[in-house]
């Protein structure tokens, strides 16, 4: 048996079309989406998805800044760019990318964005009010995975979804999009007793580690739902996910490495920038 691929190049190609298009016919006189993105350091990793954003972004016929900052960039100066990019009429999205030198992890740094910008919805404001149940702007990590479930007919309610990786912005976030679309969830990380038994127990299986090969085989219940968020640079520098390619043998459905959750992530942020232009952000 082959677990069906749980794709996601063709809805993230399909939702950009549908900005692209959004973004040609938007009605005279509104602005150009604008996004801007934030990073300092040189993390390999987040260069890479900056390029491919920027790629997307500017085909679709976005408006983009970038503002690239050397590692020791001093607080005052990231937080009076904040300040601006907050004010700026032709910015409506801001993606502050991750990871951030420790001096400015600082939760700090979000008091100068204004919410309404925050692209990514990690803002402390957009956090809350969401655990709260408003409609805010969702990381977009988790709102790929359940954007991908329901694309492929994948039945998300009163299953149980067990979610390996507890961060802020990736596991808790899955965690959140699954429990509000009614599935009941287990939420595993590093101090988990038997994971390999609670993994057994999922019909929809979330891996957000950053350990390649760590669920094999024998941790997917015969056709569950395997969905490989993770992206690890593998052995001959590939780029690969949490899951053992020999799941496929045991999953109903699997996501692939690349080319599952990572694509509809990058095109849902280039959404939530789109429909925060649309809304006056
Ligand atoms: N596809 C995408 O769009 C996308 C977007 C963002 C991130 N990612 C990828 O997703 C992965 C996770 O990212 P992240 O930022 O959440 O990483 P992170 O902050 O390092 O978190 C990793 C999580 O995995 C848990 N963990 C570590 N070892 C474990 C083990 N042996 N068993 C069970 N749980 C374990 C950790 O538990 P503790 O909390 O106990 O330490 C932690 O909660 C990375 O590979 C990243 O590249 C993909």
């Amino acid at each position: 048996v082959s677990a069906r691929s749980l794709e996601g190049k063709g809805p993230a190609a399909a939702l950009r079309d549908t900005l692209r298009r959004d973004i040609a016919n938007r009605p005279p006189g509104t602005p150009t989406p604008g996004l801007a993105i934030v990073h300092a350091g040189d993390d390999a990793g987040a260069a890479a998805y900056r390029r491919q954003l920027e790629r997307q972004w500017l085909s679709i016929g976005g408006g983009l800044r970038v503002l690239n900052w050397p590692g020791d960039v001093p607080l005052a100066l990231a937080e009076a760019a904040l300040h601006d990019l907050s004010r700026d009429p032709a910015v409506h999205g801001v993606l502050v990318q991750q990871p951030l030198p420790p001096h400015l992890q600082a939760a700090e740094l979000w008091r100068y964005l204004d919410p309404a910008k925050d692209a990514e919805g990690m803002h402390p404001v957009n956090l809350g009010r969401r655990w709260l149940g408003a409609h805010v702007p969702v990381p977009c990590t988790a709102l790929a995975v359940s954007h991908l479930l329901v694309h492929h007919g994948i039945a998300i309610a009163g299953q149980h979804a067990v979610v390996v990786g507890r961060s802020s912005e990736v596991g808790k976030a899955i965690a959140h999009e699954l429990l509000k679309a009614d599935a009941t969830v287990t939420v595993c990380h590093s101090r988990t007793a038997d994971l390999a038994g609670l993994c057994r127990q999922a019909d929809i299986l979330v891996s957000a580690v950053g350990q390649a090969g760590l669920i094999g085989p024998a941790m997917v219940k015969p056709g569950a739902v395997v969905v490989d968020v993770a992206t690890v640079a593998g052995p001959d520098g590939q780029l690969v996910g949490d899951v053992d390619p020999a799941v496929a043998s045991v999953a109903g459905w699997l996501s692939p490495v690349p080319g599952g959750v990572g694509p509809l992530t990058v095109a849902l942020l280039m959404n939530a920038v789109v429909y925060a232009a649309r809304r006056g952000a």
